[in-house]
């Protein structure tokens, strides 16, 4: 089974994985398709999105297509499973507030299908409380999340935060898309 995966890509460390989670779900001949905040951009660039892909990366809440759609719209149609990660507390707090100013966020508002949220933050921002208001507010609202897990942090202690393995992350995005037809 192919699945048609929306990938969202916040302004984490961990968003060098995502490069191999796209390279994976493409080569496993899934179609994949990528946005991104404009912190992700810090941490890697989008022509290695677009080059995995073969699709435009969605780079803004006010782009529109070489087709003349507004992706935001087109894709979040298209797409049988929204994954978010690594979600940092920052687009956590977006999501949990229903924001639109980016595109990541905004998709989480357009999409009808199921969404995946994958947090990778500091163990310290992880327990704060103020993130795990917004978490639970997530759960509540039937918004599945995967991990953290406990594991080696990029401060270089083991410690919970760290974002799952991509082979997970790709293992329940495809399930949750097979649901979703
Ligand atoms: C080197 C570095 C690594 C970072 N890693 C994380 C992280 O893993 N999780 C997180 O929540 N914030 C992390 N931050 C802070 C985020 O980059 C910052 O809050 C950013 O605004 C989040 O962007 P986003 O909301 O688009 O995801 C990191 C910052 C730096 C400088």
């Amino acid at each position: 089974m192919t699945a048609r995966i929306l990938l969202g890509i916040g302004g984490g460390i961990a968003a060098y994985k995502l490069a191999y989670l796209a390279s994976r779900l493409v080569q496993q001949g899934h179609e994949v398709r990528v946005a991104m905040t404009a912190q992700a951009l810090d941490f890697v660039g989008s022509v290695t999105f677009a080059g995995l892909t073969g699709r435009p990366v969605i780079l803004s809440s006010t782009q529109i297509d070489a087709d003349g759609s507004p992706p935001h719209i087109a894709a979040a149609r298209w797409a049988q499973v929204y994954v978010v990660a690594p979600a940092t507390a920052d687009l956590l707090a977006r999501l949990a507030l229903g924001a639109a100013a980016d595109p990541v966020a905004l998709l989480a508002l357009t999409c009808r299908c199921p969404l995946l949220v994958c947090p990778a933050m500091n163990d310290a921002m992880w327990l704060a409380p103020a993130v795990q208001q917004n978490v639970a507010a997530l759960r509540q609202r039937g918004v599945e999340l995967l991990g953290p897990v406990t594991g080696h942090l990029a401060e270089g202690y083991d410690a919970i935060g760290r974002m799952v393995e991509p082979e997970a992350i790709a293992a329940r995005a495809v399930a949750l898309a097979g649901a979703h037809r």
